[in-house]
């Protein structure tokens, strides 16, 4: 085996790669519960990828064949329900997974420097993913993956002078059609998957380069011992990787459990609409998305009011990518003098407890009739309002907030 490992680390740098990425990678040895979602999202990415190439060997891109397609593979291929499953469950579990994992950025400044690309190509990562759940979404040719398209696509209309003619050229037809389906698969299947691996592999580097953030969000390369190494770092192997194990095992029972009890989870992981065909004479009674784009979809339908001579429409449109586009200048905007909230004034506490309630509040009004009262005193589409400008003023007005913060002094080392 030496005489093998030696043969390849002449040609390759195998055992140099598994040094620095892992065997001696030092990361710090405070890693707690949120720091298992990294590893999560790469173990769901792989299961989305080895799920969908079977998927793709029974599934036909054609308007004529691909629902039935889909509850052949449901019905006739042999464990093809538990492999359609495990990609339908996955794509909710990618996204509940990736929506922790930025939130432990938030808790703990993982955004600020040095890793301001990691945070950036995160970042990335998570506008390519909605394109890939988006994409994936119109496959199966049921009655919302339809209509869903078919609403989103047209936000392209409202854009000035070019907007209907995009929209066209996005859909390759003056509705979604045979050639919107066709092009969505070649995207789902292997061209934003391969831009999605890619990101990844950056994400690592980058972030090995500069080392991981921890609870305490310290810089653990500060202190270094006789031997060169950071005195509150331990080698990612093997207790990492151990410890991550445990996160994996936790993460597969409930992820099992949601599969094989209920993988539709009441309507929030497939739709019931979905179960009959695309039908372009019947429009289901609320177009809704999947749960993980309803706050954007709420920030869409939020805007009622035209202003400064624009169409509501084009400021809904334009919320709705600003809410995502927010993401890519976090790292410019938090002035605090330090990272984690362990030592953050009550004033960033409250401002992040507010942008969760207001982004859960925006995903629950998402899949609601705008005009209807789910909640108290106003409608829907006033609350999402409401929400959509915390939303904005928890990024917009973090330079001021951090800065007035009363923050408490980071300890030299790392603590618990
Ligand atoms: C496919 C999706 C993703 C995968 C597979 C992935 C993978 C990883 C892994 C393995 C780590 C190191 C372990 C850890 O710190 O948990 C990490 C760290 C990090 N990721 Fe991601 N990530 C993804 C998406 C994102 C997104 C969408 C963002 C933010 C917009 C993001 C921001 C970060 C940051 C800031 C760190 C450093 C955290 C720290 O050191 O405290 N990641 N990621």
């Amino acid at each position: 085996m030496q005489k093998l490992l030696t043969w390849i680390d002449d040609r390759f740098p195998l055992t140099k790669v598994w040094k620095e990425h892992l065997a001696e990678y030092y990361a710090p040895k405070n890693f707690n519960f949120w720091y298992y979602f990294g590893s999560l999202a790469l173990l769901v990415l792989v299961m989305q990828i080895f799920t969908g190439i079977f998927l793709t060997m029974h599934y036909k891109p054609d308007t004529a064949l691909a629902f039935a397609s889909v509850e052949y593979i449901m019905r006739d291929v042999p464990w093809g329900w538990l492999i359609r499953y495990m990609h339908s469950v996955g794509a909710s579990a990618f996204f509940i997974v990736v929506y922790l994992h930025m939130f432990r950025g938030l808790l703990y400044g993982s955004y600020r420097g040095p890793r301001e690309l990691v945070w950036l190509i995160g970042a990335m990562i998570f506008l390519a993913l909605m394109a890939e759940a988006f994409m994936g979404y119109l496959l199966p040719w049921g009655n919302m993956s339809y209509w869903g398209a078919q609403v989103i696509i047209s936000l392209f209309d409202a854009i000035p002078w070019v907007g209907p003619a995009l929209s066209e050229w996005i859909r390759g037809d003056f509705v979604v059609g045979d050639a919107t389906l066709n092009r969505f698969f070649a995207f789902h299947v292997i061209a934003v998957p391969l831009v999605l691996v890619m990101l990844v592999f950056l994400h690592i580097v980058a972030l090995h380069k500069v080392g991981s953030n921890n609870p305490d969000g310290i810089e653990i390369k500060k202190k270094k011992g006789p031997d060169g190494h950071p005195v509150d770092g331990i080698p990612f192997h093997p207790y990492y990787t151990v410890k991550d194990i445990v996160g994996v095992t936790v993460f597969l029972i409930l992820f099992a459990a949601v599969l094989f009890f209920a993988p539709e989870l009441g309507g929030w992981f497939l739709e019931p609409d979905n179960f009959t065909p695309a039908n372009i004479l019947q429009t289901p009674p609320e177009i809704v998305p999947l749960w993980y784009f309803t706050p954007f979809y709420s920030i869409l339908r939020a805007n009622v009011y035209n202003f400064l001579w624009i169409d509501a429409k084009i400021w809904g449109v334009f919320f709705m990518f600003l809410a995502i586009a927010v993401f890519f200048m976090l790292p410019w905007l938090d002035k605090s003098p330090v990272k984690s909230i362990r030592y953050r004034g009550r004033l960033y506490k409250i401002a992040l407890a507010l942008f969760v309630v207001s982004f859960v509040i925006l995903g629950y009004l998402g899949v609601k009739s705008p005009q209807a009262v789910d909640l108290i005193l106003f409608k829907n589409v006033h609350w999402a309002g409401i929400c959509t400008i915390v939303y904005f003023l928890f990024f917009f007005l973090m330079p001021v907030y951090t800065r007035l913060d009363k923050t408490k002094p980071e300890p030299e080392r790392v603590t618990k």
